[in-house]
C-alpha cells in the first residue's frame, strides 16, 4: 500500500481491519461528506469521494472493484483507486485520501483544511 506519511494530517479512526471487506465498498461519512473504502484483493485499501466524476455521477460504493480499480456503477468509467484519475477515453478525478493501519486500527488522513471543514480541528 501506498502510505503517504506527513506530519501536517489529521488521522482519524475510521474502523478496524475486519470492518473492510474485500472489494465491497464501505461508505464512511464524516458530517455532511461521505468517502468510501475499498480493499482490493492483494489486501490494499483506498479511500475516496464516494461520488463518480460524471456529470449525473452517482456513489461509487456501488461500484465493481477489479485489480486496481474500480467501475462506475452507471457510466462504466474506470477509476484508479490510489490516485483517483479517470481513465481513458473518459477523464475526471476523485479526491483521494492517505490510509494507515495501526495494529488492526484503519485511520484515514484529512488536510487541515479538511479537518477545518468537519470540525475536527481549529
Ligand atoms: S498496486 Fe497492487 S496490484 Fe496494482
Amino acid at each position: 500500500m501506498t502510505t503517504h506519511i506527513n506530519q501536517d494530517l489529521t488521522y482519524i479512526k475510521i474502523g478496524t481491519l475486519e470492518d473492510f471487506r474485500e472489494r465491497m465498498g464501505r461508505v464512511i461519512r464524516l458530517k455532511q461528506k461521505e468517502i468510501v473504502v475499498f480493499r482490493t484483493t492483494d489486501g490494499n485499501l483506498y479511500a475516496l469521494d464516494n461520488r463518480s466524476p460524471h456529470r449525473k455521477g452517482g456513489p461509487l460504493a456501488e461500484g465493481i472493484v477489479s485489480g486496481h480499480f474500480v467501475l462506475d456503477p452507471l457510466y462504466d468509467w474506470k477509476i484508479a483507486l490510489d490516485s483517483g484519475q479517470v481513465q481513458a477515453p473518459d477523464s475526471g478525478l476523485v479526491q483521494t485520501y492517505p490510509l494507515k493501519v495501526e495494529g488492526e486500527s484503519v485511520q484515514m488522513g484529512l488536510s487541515p483544511q479538511q479537518a477545518r471543514q468537519l470540525g475536527l480541528a481549529h
